[in-house]
């Protein structure tokens, strides 16, 4: 219902502003929240661009605010920012975090991650606002809104991992980046992207969960017509490390270099596990072809079995059989 979303759209920005305010104007989040950003090397710039935020400590100040303001019960529940108990005793989803809030298309909050903050505590280290009727992690991407302009003006599009990442980037200049947020990718966040550009570098993180999930990513940017390149950092960085240790110079310069076509990608990490193994090979090769046959455009599909015969040395003519064989079984 038209008038619930609107509700909730007005209590999300409401909630935004009390922990912008608590973040910037209690001792507290002076001191807990504003020094995590600070030591983070996050500047007052960049704090205030993606209106940052603390959730404190203790259980219900939000809650408490929130009804003193007018807003209901029912509505708090409804947001999933506030939960009841059956004493009527009332927990504020987030507490004593670092506070992301997440934007729709236009600008608008709709909800919000939450960092904890210290490492290796048993809680979650991130906590999502839970899906209601304005917020849909699978249909944000974080960091779209700041980004769309730049994406527009580069018709170029990074995607990233996480919040840090994006705000990272975003500092040292790279500003058409946008995250997925740790979920794998869907295709309606693709469908975003795809309003600005068709140019799409993933850039996940330097360990195995980053290389997997970047081929599957690859696979769902490639059935969406969109061009895909793979940035793959070194071992153990992610590119809020990345940025953090180089200059915006640096930065540019080894995306320049670095940044490959996603069939050779694809072709580096396999032959790497492959070897010499023929078994293992024949493996990657069909794997190759499986996204290949991906593209819709078949102009596309030709010259990347081109590009795929050259570099695994395989007549063309094997590649488009095992392509054609593929597309039969496929739908
Ligand atoms: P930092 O440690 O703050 O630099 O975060 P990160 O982005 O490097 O975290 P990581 O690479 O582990 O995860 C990438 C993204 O996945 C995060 O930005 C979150 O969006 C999401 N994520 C990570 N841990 C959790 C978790 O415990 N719960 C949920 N819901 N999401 C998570
Ligand atoms: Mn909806
Ligand atoms: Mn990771
Ligand atoms: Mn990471
Ligand atoms: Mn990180």
């Amino acid at each position: 219902e038209e008038k619930e979303r609107e509700s909730l759209f007005t209590l999300t920005e409401f909630a935004k502003k009390f922990f912008i305010n608590q973040l910037h104007n209690s001792e507290e989040g002076n001191l807990i929240g504003l020094s995590y950003f600070r030591e983070r090397g996050y500047t007052k710039e960049i704090i205030e661009k993606f209106e940052l935020g603390y959730s404190p400590k203790q259980w219900d100040v939000f809650a408490e605010y929130a009804l003193k303001n007018g807003y209901t019960k029912e509505l708090l529940e409804e947001s999933g920012l506030v939960n009841f108990k059956e004493d009527n005793k009332k927990y504020d989803k987030f507490r004593e975090r670092v506070m992301f809030p997440i934007y729709s298309f236009s600008g608008r909050a709709l909800g919000f991650g939450g960092r904890i903050l210290q490492n290796n505590v048993k809680a979650p280290k991130y906590l999502n606002s839970p899906e209601n009727m304005i917020y849909h992690k699978s249909k944000t991407l974080y960091g779209l809104f700041q980004a769309k302009q730049h994406i527009t003006k580069k018709d170029h599009c990074f995607l990233v991992e996480g919040y840090t990442d994006v705000l990272s980037l975003y500092q040292a200049g790279v500003q058409n980046v946008v995250a997925s947020s740790g979920t794998a990718l869907t295709v309606e966040q693709i469908r975003l992207i795809k309003r600005l550009t068709e140019n799409i570098t993933v850039m996940y993180d330097g360990d195995s969960a980053g290389i997997k999930a970047s081929f599957r990513g690859i696979d769902m940017i490639l059935e969406q017509e969109l061009n895909v390149k793979v940035l793959l950092l070194p071992e153990g960085e992610d590119p809020d490390s990345f940025a953090k240790k180089h200059s915006a110079t640096e930065i540019e310069e080894y995306i320049k270099d670095n940044a490959t076509d996603f069939i050779r990608f694809k072709v580096n990490v396999l032959l790497d596990e492959a070897k010499d193994d023929p078994i293992k090979k024949a493996a990657l090769i069909r794997e190759i072809v499986k996204s290949i046959s991906l593209i819709p455009n078949i102009i596309k599909r030709e010259v990347y079995v081109t590009e795929t015969s050259k570099l695994l040395q395989i007549r063309e003519e094997v590649l488009f059989k095992e392509l054609a064989q593929l597309q039969k079984s496929g739908d």
